[in-house]
């Protein structure tokens, strides 16, 4: 550890700037293109308007990281300036510029820091013209919420000057120590922490042996993304999976050209891995920062919403869940399958709107302990973020208490439950003008029994709105939703993450109870090919996009 102390207030500026009109978080932070975040101001800007929207006693002490994508090193030396200038008195910053977004939420809630700021555009590519973004945790490590977000919205369409400190880079290679004025600056090794947080939630002696045994092995696609050194020390260096367990573990800036999104279209080679001789028992993936999971077994894809049922269904199993389960959570859009072992559970199940801010006052509150989205995400109350390793551990733990494959797993958990036929259509590059056209179409069918006369088998189309039942904010128009009979549906929202123009993503969900249904190789998009043509018609996709089919389909 070094130790390099200097005057602080000689080098603080006022430096005068101009508002950009276009930093208004969305789902997950402020995401854009590299090229916008490299313009003068514009990344300084918005950390002082995250600054100047909280109270002083929450700008004392920040965790600073993110997936290392381009842009990453210089904005955490931006960032470290203008917090020296804020009166930050300890910043946390991994090493290299290198946190998961869960491990960063795991710093935050560990040290005890008053917030966090993550730098991540998550599963979207990397690299000199592609996606950079930035995003606020509080105190608890939950993403900020929209109140919050809300805030540094507005105070960037009036900011005329942020506070920096003119002092040299800090050097982010080694762990270290720095005292910078009052400020400590602490450079710390990424993974440490978090890998203790996973061995408070899991059994690893037991997982150990597990892979000792060969009762257990894994392929595990870091996608060249963050995960890799957290799954070389947790995999393969603490629970024993041979080395050849992982792929692309070395992080890149640009994801060496890859769009790191752990899905079937993004992970082809670890599907194919997993439907050859030499699949693992268990196959999985995580995304640029480390949040999301995609769970597979041998020959078999697990959809992020039955992971998250089976998950509560064996929750008892898992260390962190011996006590059970407080209750659990699901986005709108995510399948009803977590909601149906919820009640045979006789636990609470709630349905929030997209993105994990919504879930931080239930996990706070302790009124859940699970939750996921439909979009590759799991986490648990461990953080306030989704957690792909972590979800990977999960499924180890369920593995090796049951004996059974994951195949086996999924036909007895819809045996037991039924299954919902799942996939999700986006239409991407929309015109905004013809993508709110489309929505306030939606909305307009809300109001007026017109679907009545689309399909008989429509029982209502509902717009979403949530009142959060701890702070009883309201966050209305989260997605429409097409009931159908038999608990079937559709919904519709437009994503809150792109970079360029709209995308509107279309849900379908089939409850289905026929075993015929259950056949893991049954192939999901003709399954759900009526849901989809009923979908285009209720919304006139075409008309408003001129898009006869979707961009993409997981
Ligand atoms: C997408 C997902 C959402 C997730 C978010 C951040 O948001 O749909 O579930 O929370 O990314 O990872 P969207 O683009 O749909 O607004
Ligand atoms: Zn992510």
């Amino acid at each position: 550890m070094s130790s390099t102390s200097s005057a602080l207030s000689d080098c603080i500026r006022h430096i005068d700037t101009q508002p950009f009109d276009d930093q208004k978080p969305g789902t997950s932070g402020l995401r854009k293109k590299v090229t916008v975040f490299q313009q003068k101001h514009y990344l300084a800007n918005f950390v002082q308007s995250i600054f100047d929207a909280l109270p002083e006693n929450e700008r004392i002490s920040l965790v600073i990281g993110g997936d290392g994508r381009f842009f990453n090193q210089e904005a955490i030396q931006i960032i470290i300036k203008i917090a020296l200038a804020n009166g930050y008195q300890k910043l946390v910053i991994g090493q290299h510029g290198y946190l998961s977004t869960p491990a960063v939420s795991n710093l935050i809630r560990t040290l005890n820091t008053s917030g966090g700021i993550i730098l991540s555009a998550s599963h979207n590519p990397g690299g000199p013209t592609e996606d950079f973004g930035i995003k606020y945790n509080n105190h608890a490590g939950s993403p900020a919420p929209e109140a919050l977000t809300e805030k540094i919205f507005t105070n960037s369409k009036s900011i005329s000057q942020y506070h920096l400190a003119e002092i040299d880079d800090i050097d982010l290679t080694l762990c270290s120590s720095h005292t910078i004025g009052n400020c400590e600056i602490i450079v710390t090794d990424s993974v440490d922490e978090y890998a203790n947080c996973m061995q408070r939630c899991f059994d690893f002696s037991q997982l150990s042996n597990g892979f000792a045994t060969e009762q257990l092995s894994l392929n595990f696609d870091a996608m060249h993304a963050i995960t890799g050194p957290y799954a070389q020390c947790l995999f393969v260096e603490q629970l024993g999976a041979n080395k050849s367990s992982l792929h692309n573990a070395t992080p890149q800036d640009d994801f060496a050209g890859t769009h790191p999104d752990p899905n079937l279209s993004h992970a082809k080679n670890l599907v194919a891995m997993q439907n050859t001789a030499e699949a693992a028992k268990l196959g999985a993936a995580s995304d640029g920062d480390g949040d999301r999971n995609m769970i597979l077994g041998e020959g078999v894809f697990v959809t992020p919403s039955d992971s998250l049922a089976v998950i509560t269904e064996y929750a008892e199993v898992i260390p962190q869940f011996h006590a059970g389960l407080r209750g659990v959570a699901r986005s709108m859009p995510t399948s009803t399958a977590v909601d149906r072992v919820a009640k045979h559970l006789g636990i609470n199940c709630y349905e929030t709107p997209t993105g994990w801010k919504f879930f931080g006052n239930l996990l706070d509150e302790d009124r859940i302990s699970l939750c996921g989205e439909e979009s590759f995400g799991t986490g648990g109350n461990h953080v306030r973020e989704k957690d792909g390793i972590w979800a990977v551990l999960c499924w180890l733990t369920i593995l090796q208490h049951t004996g059974l494959s994951v195949k086996e797993i999924l036909a007895k958990h819809w045996q037991q439950f039924g299954r919902s036929l799942y996939c999700r259509h986006d239409f991407e590059a929309i015109a905004t003008d013809k993508a709110n056209q489309l929505m306030d179409h939606l909305q307009a069918l809300c109001q007026s029994n017109a679907w009545l006369d689309i399909d008989s088998s429509i029982t209502a189309v509902q717009s979403f709105s949530y009142e959060d039942p701890v702070d009883h904010s309201v966050s209305s128009n989260q997605g429409i939703q097409v009931h159908l009979q038999g608990g079937s549906r559709i919904i519709f929202r437009l994503s809150g993450t792109g970079t360029s123009g709209a995308t509107l993503r279309m849900y379908l969900e089939k409850v289905s109870t026929n075993s015929q249904d259950y056949n893991p190789e049954l192939d999901i998009i003709a399954a759900t090919s009526a849901l989809a043509e009923l979908g285009y018609r209720v919304a006139n996709i075409t008309k408003f996009t001129g898009m006869k089919e979707a961009s993409v389909i997981t």
